[in-house]
């Protein structure tokens, strides 16, 4: 579901109107979940706009600072899998915001211009204060995460941030704090706009969501080996005892990997065939288990390749920074100069 401008778009905005930013946290290994909930709309994106994309370091450090050696680890392996998924760095700008300093300046900028109270009443900073307790979340620089986001997005004078439906509040502060900018000093940042899409679920192999935490996730560096004896291992319909019962595809676990993974003409064959007990779980396994290898396996060769060129993403982030710094660099002489300094 796309959202359309709530307003008559300026000329500014109509002249970014084509750009995209948005960023990942590089706390994890990606898999399946964020393949078909954020990725796969990148790639689509990098078509037919000007996308920018980016490690989000910085963020990930307001709650891990405690161990920034674990997000640095993890900035080559996000990329990678980037380029694993298909984003091609000739048709978007791959970079990693720790290196782009003018986001620290900006940063600095809006802060001075954003009340503490907008930023103690987001519900995502009260429920992690809340819900993790293991590190103390009680610091300026995660107050101000929405801050940073908001600087990430409106540095590049982006129109639209393809997000999940998580990153709302934030999207909410960042055109709150942009549009306090403009009416101080005057109309400079076009308003962004969350750009929520259609994504089917992709839940963990045991129904809950995907998640590292549950250990119920594919992975994208996984090879089949290790994926078979997952899906052989996963719950479908309980109640469903014997081969000659009818099952339920709505309480299987596994019926929506086959929502996402195959041929809706398959898909209503396999529905059928449950229902009416002709077709069993071990070979509606079967039929998954193959297809997941043939959606698996362009990837794998993808990352076959980037194996033999150890440097290339090192290469497609200094590239990427350099044009990210450039478009950055523009904008934040436009601010300075609006604001007189
Ligand atoms: N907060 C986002 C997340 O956790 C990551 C992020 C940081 C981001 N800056 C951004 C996303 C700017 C879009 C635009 O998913």
């Amino acid at each position: 579901m796309s959202q359309s401008p709530s307003e008559t778009p300026s000329a500014l905005t109509l002249a970014a109107s084509r750009r995209v930013v948005s960023g990942m946290r590089p706390t994890g290994e990606l898999h399946l979940g964020h393949y078909f909930g954020v990725l796969k709309n990148w790639v689509a994106m990098q078509e037919s706009m000007e996308a920018f994309f980016f490690v989000a370091d910085w963020h990930a450090l307001t709650s891990e600072y405690e161990n920034p050696l674990a997000i640095r680890e993890f900035v080559p392996s996000l990329v990678e899998d980037w380029l694993v998924a298909g984003l091609d760095p000739e048709r978007c700008v791959i970079f990693q915001q720790s290196r782009i300093k003018e986001h620290a300046e900006l940063h600095l900028l809006l802060s001075m211009v954003t009340p503490v109270s907008w930023l103690e009443r987001c519900p995502t900073y009260k429920e992690m204060q809340q819900q993790i307790v293991s590190r103390d979340l009680s610091t300026y620089g995660f107050l101000g995460y929405p801050v940073l986001m908001a600087t990430d997005i409106i540095i590049y004078k982006a129109r639209w941030v393809p997000v999940g439906q998580d990153q709302l509040p934030h999207m909410e502060l960042a055109r709150e704090i942009t549009r306090r900018f403009n009416h101080l000093y005057g109309e400079f940042f076009p308003e962004p706009e969350a750009r929520l899409t259609e994504t089917p679920k992709c839940p963990g192999l045991d129904g809950r969501k995907m998640s590292k935490s549950y250990n119920n996730g594919i992975f994208l560096r996984e090879d089949m080996e290790t994926i078979t004896p997952k899906i052989r291992g996963m719950l479908t319909d309980t109640a469903r005892m014997r081969r000659h019962d009818p099952g339920n595809p709505e309480v299987c676990n596994l019926f929506p990997y086959h929502e996402l993974l195959t041929e809706a003409s398959v898909q209503a064959e396999i529905r059928a065939g449950c229902l009416k007990a002709s077709l069993g779980c071990v070979d509606c396994k079967k039929i998954l288990l193959a297809n997941l290898g043939a959606f698996l396996a362009p990837l794998q060769e993808r990352r076959a390749a980037l194996q033999t060129r150890p440097d290339r993403v090192r290469e497609v982030l200094e590239a990427g920074n350099a044009r990210a710094r450039a478009v950055a660099r523009e904008t934040l002489e436009g601010a300075r100069r609006l604001i007189g300094f």
